[in-house]
């Protein structure tokens, strides 16, 4: 089971030493602080990630590169978050391509909307958004994180059975499409309350977690969970 952070920009140079101070014992998982932090995570025994990476043959002010951030040690990126996709209109695949030619591997989210919250209209969503990989050089080094998008920072979470059927057909489209076994994790509104219960669904490899992340007792205790 793979466990990924995603701190978004909740914590301030005091919180992050605080959890630095109480961070050892954390093996195993990806944590994604905000950019301004990462040198403070590296070398800590813990994977990096970075929670977005822009294509390198843009400039923009105020962004990162896949380039840059392996130039740094970080392992991992996030890409396509819902919280990007909203506000920034990028180029998902180029931003692919770049992070698996600087040898990062992507966490690509992926999930529907509340309007797209029924059977039918979920899958051609998801389906739109797999389809969006067909010129990606390789999905070896890809994960796919299924965040419905409605369940993010809202306390709501799908039942166990929507999420399982949801990542039944991700697993399903992307060997039918690209000829692999891709790894999907869940996201949306985890915490230490209702881990114990996501745990239990089968095929899924593993979680991102936002907010509960931050935190580090329940994201302690959150793993501890997972591992059991
Ligand atoms: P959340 O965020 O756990 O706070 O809902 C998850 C995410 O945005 O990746």
């Amino acid at each position: 089971m793979l466990i990924v952070g995603n701190q978004k920009n909740y914590m301030t140079t005091k919180d992050v030493k605080e959890y630095l101070s109480e961070m050892m014992g954390l093996h195993n998982v990806v944590i994604c602080p905000s950019n301004i932090f990462i040198p403070y995570y590296l070398k800590r025994g813990i994977h990096v990630g970075i929670q977005n990476i822009i294509s390198t043959d843009q400039v923009v002010t105020g962004e990162i590169t896949a380039k840059q951030a392996r130039s740094m040690g970080i392992e991992f990126t996030i890409i396509g978050h819902s919280e990007r996709r909203e506000n920034y209109n990028e180029d998902i695949a180029s931003a692919v391509n770049d992070a698996i030619n600087n040898k990062l591997n992507v966490i690509l989210c992926i999930g529907e909307n509340i309007d797209d919250y029924n059977d039918k209209a979920t899958n051609k969503k998801l389906k739109k958004q797999i389809s969006e990989l067909i010129n990606i050089v390789s999905l070896e080094n890809v994960i796919i994180a299924y965040e419905p998008v409605w369940a993010i920072g809202t306390g709501k979470t799908p039942t166990n059975e929507e999420i399982e059927k949801n990542v039944e057909y991700i697993k399903r489209l992307v060997k039918e499409l690209y000829g692999i076994d891709v790894k999907v994790l869940y996201g949306g509104s985890v915490n230490k309350n209702n881990i114990e219960t996501l745990k239990e669904i089968p095929n899924v490899d593993g979680f991102l977690i936002g907010k509960a992340s931050t935190n580090i007792t329940e994201f302690k205790k959150i793993i501890e969970v997972v591992n059991d």
